[in-house]
């Protein structure tokens, strides 16, 4: 069984960081699949605290290889000062593998996302303004540049001509921005083509060789269920697939090689960005969430929007990505309530709705129906073993585990690689 996936299951930010490292020890392989450095994945190890925002979060575990696949989108400058920082701190990065089909994040990219957002005014996604976006579609209208363009100075300048014939028009006439030159854009891509030509490789062929062989390899999805372009809260989405089945064309694995998928679920709800959230908290209980789970941005260091606990959203991640396990994150920072709400189903136009409405309309009117469970005041941030929790805890984790549809097999009770309580083995 070598090929796992763990993803997020919320809106992004459940801990996916921390979990890949805890198993970025005993696995071969951590492949990030889809996104960019819109990501921010925090990894805590003894004293030290690192923010991942592009490399996979085994680059931490030395016996692993660390790979960028096809379906990542990658800035290079973002990319070459991120291996740097980790050099200064005396990380081996040099196993980084990365593939020569993955898209490129150009500058124009980014001042796209840029504009773009600005000028939807109310109505503006809330990106990261990382150009996540931007590329993603540059690589659906088949205008994009992928990494091993950058070996080719004639190829790659055709392209850039191409991408900004067409941006320069919108630039200036409809943005009132000056028009960015395609020789500046080459002359920069091309000074970062020795800098990666180490690591650029044929990461499919890498990967399904080595799951011939046995190894083990763990694909890191960034963002969240929720934010998947195709199955989640559209249009207030990233511009990827997170979901499990973009570990297959993201990485060019196929489905029959993946045997685990674990989905990542904070005990309560965050999101950052626009778009609906029917547990979300404007009250004090809301403001505590977010202070006790230091619940700010790793990427943009915005506040993040925090709610309840909700069933609903749970129960689909576990359908669109055919979960196997969860992994429950931050119980901690629900110590100290007395009671503690769970939403289990929505209330949309006087109806009891129980599944996720596949309607936005739905969606956006959907009110929380919660049920109450009894909190616990009991530290649990030492505590390795489940029948160690208070008893209202284990009640919590019973009661999620029932509403979600997936064996909850281990809990975090804080960020560091060892406040994990471990049930079912993942390997
Ligand atoms: P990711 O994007 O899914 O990797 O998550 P982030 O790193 O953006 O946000 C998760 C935050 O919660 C980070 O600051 C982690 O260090 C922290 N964290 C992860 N698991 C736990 C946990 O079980 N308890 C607590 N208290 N913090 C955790
Ligand atoms: P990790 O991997 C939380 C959100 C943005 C915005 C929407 C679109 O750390 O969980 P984009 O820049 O991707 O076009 O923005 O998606 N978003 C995230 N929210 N965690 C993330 O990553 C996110 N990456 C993007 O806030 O609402
Ligand atoms: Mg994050």
């Amino acid at each position: 069984m070598p090929a796992l996936v763990l993803l997020g299951a919320q809106w992004g930010d459940e801990g996916k960081g921390k979990a890949t490292d805890l198993l970025g020890g005993s696995v071969d392989y951590v492949v990030r699949y889809q996104g960019g450095n819109n990501a921010g994945h925090t990894v805590v190890v003894g004293d030290q605290k690192y923010a991942l925002h592009l490399l996979p979060s085994g680059i931490l575990s030395p016996g692993c290889t660390p790979v960028i696949g096809n379906g990542v989108v990658v800035d290079p400058s973002v990319l070459l000062s991120e291996l740097s920082g980790l050099n200064e701190r005396g990380v081996d990065t040099s196993k980084l593998l990365i593939s020569g089909n993955a898209h490129i994040i150009t500058p124009y990219n980014v001042t796209v996302d840029k504009v773009t957002e600005r000028f939807l005014g109310k109505r503006k996604i809330g990106t990261t303004g990382r150009g996540i976006g931007p590329t993603y579609a540059d690589k659906i209208n088949r205008v994009g540049i992928r990494v091993q363009d950058l070996y080719d100075e004639s190829i790659l300048t055709q392209k850039v001509e191409a991408a900004l014939d067409v941006k320069n028009q919108m630039l200036t006439k409809l943005y009132n921005r000056r028009a960015i030159a395609v020789e500046q854009v080459v002359e920069e891509l091309l000074g970062y083509a020795d800098k990666l030509a180490p690591y650029v490789a044929d990461t499919v062929l890498v990967l399904n060789e080595a799951l011939e062989q046995d190894k083990v390899v763990l694909f890191e999805g960034g963002q969240g269920t929720l934010l998947d372009i195709d199955h989640g809260t559209y249009p207030f989405v990233t511009s990827s697939n997170p979901t499990a089945g973009g570990a297959c064309t993201g990485a060019g694995v196929g489905p029959t090689k993946i045997s685990r998928v674990i989905g990542i679920l904070k005990a309560y709800t965050t999101r950052v960005g626009a778009g609906p959230f029917p547990t979300e908290l404007f009250d004090e209980d809301g403001e505590a969430l977010r202070r006790i789970g230091g619940e700010r941005g790793v990427t943009t260091g915005r506040d993040r929007r925090c709610g309840w606990f909700d069933a609903v959203i749970a129960r689909y991640a576990t359908r669109v990505n055919g979960l196997t396990d969860f992994f429950l994150t931050k119980l901690d920072v629900l110590t100290g309530w007395e009671q503690i709400p769970v939403c289990v189903a929505y209330e949309i136009d006087g109806r009891r709705v129980e599944e996720l409405p596949y309607s936005q309309t739905d969606f956006h009117h959907a009110k929380p129906v919660y049920e109450m469970l009894p909190g616990w005041n009991e530290d649990i941030s030492k505590v390795k073993s489940f029948s160690d929790l208070p008893k209202n805890a284990q009640a919590y984790v019973k009661a999620l585990e029932e509403m979600s549809g997936a064996p909850i097999s281990a809990i975090g009770v804080g960020p560091g690689r060892t406040e994990t309580i471990e049930i079912n083995s993942f390997l």
